[in-house]
């Protein structure tokens, strides 16, 4: 990377490159192209932080370039130069997402402060992804694998939410990686020298809960030999995780809306002392909390306090462009864990990954991966070393005579969509699950191969772009993901 910023000049005019040239060369690192052909080899040989092109290149038009320079991985800030400073043409540019234009003849001086804003505007977003990565890594962000816009709308609301004292409700179905998230709010948060506390709602007897959350004075009950201090005492400052929120009998809901309302008090269990707890509350449930208020099993003033914000995991189904990404991080972890060299994928086995339904999500597929790492006996990981689920899924979804040479004849768009398909898989397999290289090695772009993934298979079953596309196929849960 070059020190200085870069800024391409394209005009077909030489006193005008010769004049913005020496305008900026003090500041930044100037290239100067006469048509769309010379800047388009700068554009992809350079990394241009600022685009400033004349509308009217001869007979080509500025506008071209602009789409294309836009559709690059990082694309440059554009500007557009006119002459016919119409308001028509700078709609059209800014539309089409042009930062600004500035009319010929140029004011140099305007010219220069519209400029060194942008700049100053790109290098503050710079600076703010930087720190937003490194914030990520610090707290554990890092540790929520994925890049599809769903999971990236998680990420965002976590982020968001996380440094507030809001109670959080997640929703989702299991497996999607709801505790993950609850330990990434807290971590981000400002409670996160204090405590982060789990309590798993569903394993206890009602009696057993409220003494686990509350605890207990000595000789409550019988068992009871010694004060015992709960679960909202230790999190104290914290952050009580209270997991399967759903499975709480009515006499603890109770309890909690109290220590939940603006008294935060309780009492153990056979005291009579009223404690009082700061503790930030998150709750996660797969069912439909909603539904059960409806049906009178859930205190619709608890469900109230807890649901300030809610946050939706989404099913691994619907986002099936993570699944490499995933592949990819559960790979490394496994064949470290299990003293290996870092194993890959079979074509076929990747596929495989990618046609699956997913009924158990991210824990399914770390499971499907360990089995894979641990039966797998040469350097790659076949179909064969995969859980029976997967590979029953597999051979019932693949149509016969379809392999993996079957490029040549294509005779149906079914053997075109498989071909694809086919293709696809193996190019994640070769690149190990790396999103970007194979989408370099297939000719396509990042966004298109993501687009492609979360597609497959998909187009079988009715179309809900977000919804609970195919939920009937899935165990236990009750909803998807709106
Ligand atoms: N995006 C992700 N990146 C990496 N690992 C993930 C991701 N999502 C889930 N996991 C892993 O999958 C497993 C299940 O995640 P987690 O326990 O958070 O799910 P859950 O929604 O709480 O499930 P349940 O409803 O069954 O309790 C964990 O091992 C977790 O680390
Ligand atoms: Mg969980």
């Amino acid at each position: 990377m070059s020190p200085q910023p870069t800024i391409l000049v394209v005009d077909d005019e030489k006193h005008t490159r010769d004049g913005l040239r020496r305008l900026f060369e003090n500041d930044y690192d100037v290239y100067v192209s006469a048509d769309i052909g010379g800047a388009m080899s700068v554009l992809e040989r350079e990394q241009i932080d600022m685009l400033l092109t004349d509308l009217r290149l001869g007979s080509e038009d500025g506008m071209t370039l602009i789409d294309r320079a836009l559709k690059m991985s990082r694309p440059p800030i554009c500007i557009m130069m006119t002459a016919y400073g119409s308001i028509d043409v700078a709609v059209e540019a800014m539309k089409r997402g042009a930062y600004d234009f500035v009319t010929k003849p140029l004011n140099l001086d305007k010219v220069e402060l519209l400029i060194a804003r942008a700049m100053q505007g790109r290098k503050l977003e710079q600076e703010n992804r930087a720190l937003r990565q490194q914030v990520d890594e610090r707290y554990g962000l890092e540790n929520i694998w994925g890049d599809s816009a769903a999971l990236h709308e998680v990420l965002d609301t976590i982020r968001q939410v996380a440094p507030s004292s809001a109670n959080v409700l997640i929703e989702g179905e299991s497996g999607t990686g709801k505790e993950l998230a609850a330990h990434a709010i807290h971590n981000l948060s400002r409670r996160n020298k204090a405590k982060f506390v789990t309590v798993h709602c569903a394993a206890l007897s009602p009696q057993l809960l409220e003494s686990e959350l509350f605890g207990h004075e000595k000789g409550a009950f019988t068992g009871a030999h010694e004060r015992r201090i709960g679960r909202f005492e230790q999190a104290n400052g914290g952050t009580i995780f209270l997991d399967e929120v759903a499975e709480i009998d009515p006499s603890i809901q109770v309890k909690l809306l109290r220590v939940m309302s603006e008294q935060r008090a309780f009492e153990r269990v056979g005291g009579n002392q009223t404690l009082r707890a700061d503790v930030r509350l998150i709750a996660a449930t797969n069912k439909n909390l909603e539904e059960l208020v409806r049906d009178g099993k859930f205190r619709d003033d608890l469900f109230f306090r807890l649901n300030v914000v809610r946050i939706t995991m989404p099913p691994l189904r619907n986002r099936k462009e993570d699944i490499p990404i995933l592949v990819r991080g559960f790979l490394r972890h496994f064949c470290k864990a299990n003293d290996k060299p870092l194993v890959e994928l079979a074509p076929e086995a990747m596929d495989a990954l990618l046609a699956y339904n997913w009924p158990g999500n991210v824990r399914e597929l770390r499971t499907a991966i360990e089995h894979g790492v641990v039966m797998a006996t040469g350097p790659k990981i076949t179909l064969r070393d995969l859980p029976i689920a997967l590979r029953q899924a597999a051979t019932a979804k693949l149509p016969g005579g379809v392999s993996a040479q079957a490029f040549g004849e294509t005779t149906s768009p079914l053997d075109l969509h498989e071909t694809e398909r086919k293709l696809i898989a193996q190019a994640l397999a070769a690149t190990n699950g790396n999103v970007t290289a194979a989408a370099k090695k297939l000719g396509i772009s990042r966004r298109t191969l993501h687009r492609k993934i979360n597609e497959m298979n998909v187009a079988k079953t009715s179309k809900a772009p977000r919804g609970n596309a195919d939920v009937s196929a899935s165990e236990g849960h009750s909803r998807g993901d709106k």
